[in-house]
């Protein structure tokens, strides 16, 4: 039973996902609680060094949660031999030369999406690790999520029978700036700073589709920018050049139609910020990030169109729980563990760099799809 340090150099801990889901509930977290088991039974234990721009910043954060390192040249914490994995949470738009800059340091990659901009940059990114033989992964936390697990459960029990479709709301309304602060920063908002619907989310529906219902294979976009100016940061008007919404129609392997609403500028008549319905010939299943309800073939009711009698039953209360059954642990920190773990092993991580490169090949056809006003289909580039 042998215990173990391993030092991670994070990049990108003053944001919003790098500081609350990785530093805060990932890292601190496994840290605090005395490092990640190993299959032995001894502990790895996770030492942060932490990189950013602003030394007042990264001080302030070390001081409050008791990091011995910090730094604001990047190279010269990729120089450090004794520090073996990078995690990268930066703006999109930095995200290539950091990736890259860290796989000729010869480290082991662990990287929020998207993994690029562009297809091209990603294929440019994965092949960089491939020849360096470093391991990789990306952050793909839905997965992780519970309901989305249990959602899982239920493929793999058989419960649906034939899936026939998949209907995906997500989003909910993000504040323009000027009667109430944008609850998100102003650069999603930006084409020229990496934001936008398309590149910010259909990464996560391509793996969470073809983790847990098939492959994608063709795409039907309209995405558009409903909201044409927001107020920033400071309180500053901007063109808000992104989309902001988008509207999906997905052919996946097996002949499932999923269709996907994502939007910044809807209002929430849901139970959760995110929920997909799965209708299969034996079942249903709607699942949100916590909870998951099901409906069974022979638990399905029988409505009858009547448009001169006002509706008496209550539709959401023919569902059932699927019951949590085991413990949650946050999506983040799980992957982070299951990463660390691969580490230890020396083993590849199951979502790795060409996972990434298959989400910005959805956006890519995605983007097409809406610009050309066609059906485009996804090539198996990996
Ligand atoms: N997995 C998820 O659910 C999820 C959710 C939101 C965002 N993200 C992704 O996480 C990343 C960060 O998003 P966020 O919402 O935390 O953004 P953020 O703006 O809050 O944080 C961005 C970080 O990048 C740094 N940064 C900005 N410009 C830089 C530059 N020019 N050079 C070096 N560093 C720079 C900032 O200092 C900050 O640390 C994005 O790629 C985004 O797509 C993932």
């Amino acid at each position: 039973m042998a215990s173990q340090n391993v030092r991670i150099i994070m990049n990108g801990v003053t944001g919003r996902m790098g500081y609350r889901q990785h530093l805060l509930r990932s890292i601190l977290s496994i840290r605090d609680e005395g490092g990640v088991e190993l299959p032995d039974g001894g502990r790895l234990q996770v030492e942060p060094v932490l990189v950013g721009r602003s030394a007042d910043k990264l001080a302030e954060l070390a001081d409050r949660h008791g990091i011995a390192e910090w730094t604001v040249d990047v190279d010269e914490a990729l120089a450090d031999q004794s520090a073996p994995i990078y995690f990268d949470a930066l703006v999109t738009s930095e995200r290539k030369k950091s990736l890259l800059k860290a796989i000729t340091a010869g480290k082991a990659i662990y990287t929020e999406k998207p993994i690029a901009q562009t297809v091209g940059e990603g294929v440019e990114i994965a092949r960089a690790a491939d020849a360096a033989g470093v391991l990789n992964g990306v952050v793909h936390d839905k997965l992780y999520l519970p309901g989305l697990l249990k959602l899982r459960r239920l493929v793999d029990a058989g419960y649906f029978g034939r899936i026939l479709s998949v209907r995906g709301e997500f989003g909910y309304w993000v504040f323009e700036g000027d009667l109430i602060a944008a609850q998100r920063p102003s650069w999603n908002y930006r084409a020229e700073d990496g934001g936008g619907m398309v590149l910010d989310m259909y990464c996560h529906w391509n793996y969470v589709l073809e983790n847990i219902l098939g492959r994608v294979r063709s795409v039907t976009t309209r995405a558009v920018t409903h909201i044409p100016q927001r107020w920033d940061e400071k309180g500053e008007p901007y063109e808000a050049t992104a989309d902001d919404a988008a509207y999906g129609i997905f052919e996946l392997e097996g002949g499932i139609i999923a269709q996907i609403n994502s939007s910044w500028a809807v209002r929430v008549h849901r139970d959760e910020l995110v929920e997909f319905q799965v209708d299969g010939t034996d079942g249903s299943a709607v699942a949100g990030l916590f909870g998951c309800k099901v409906q069974s073939r022979v638990q399905t009711p029988k409505p009858v169109w009547n448009p001169d009698l006002p509706t008496d039953e209550v539709f959401r209360d023919q569902w059932a729980d699927v019951p949590d059954n085991e413990e949650f642990a946050n999506g983040f920190r799980a992957q982070w563990e299951e990463f660390l773990l691969d580490w230890h092993a020396g083993r590849p991580h199951r979502h790795d760099l060409w996972s990434g490169v298959r989400g910005l090949q959805l956006v890519d056809a995605a983007l097409e799809s809406s610009q050309a006003g066609r059906t485009v289909d996804v090539a198996a580039i990996a």
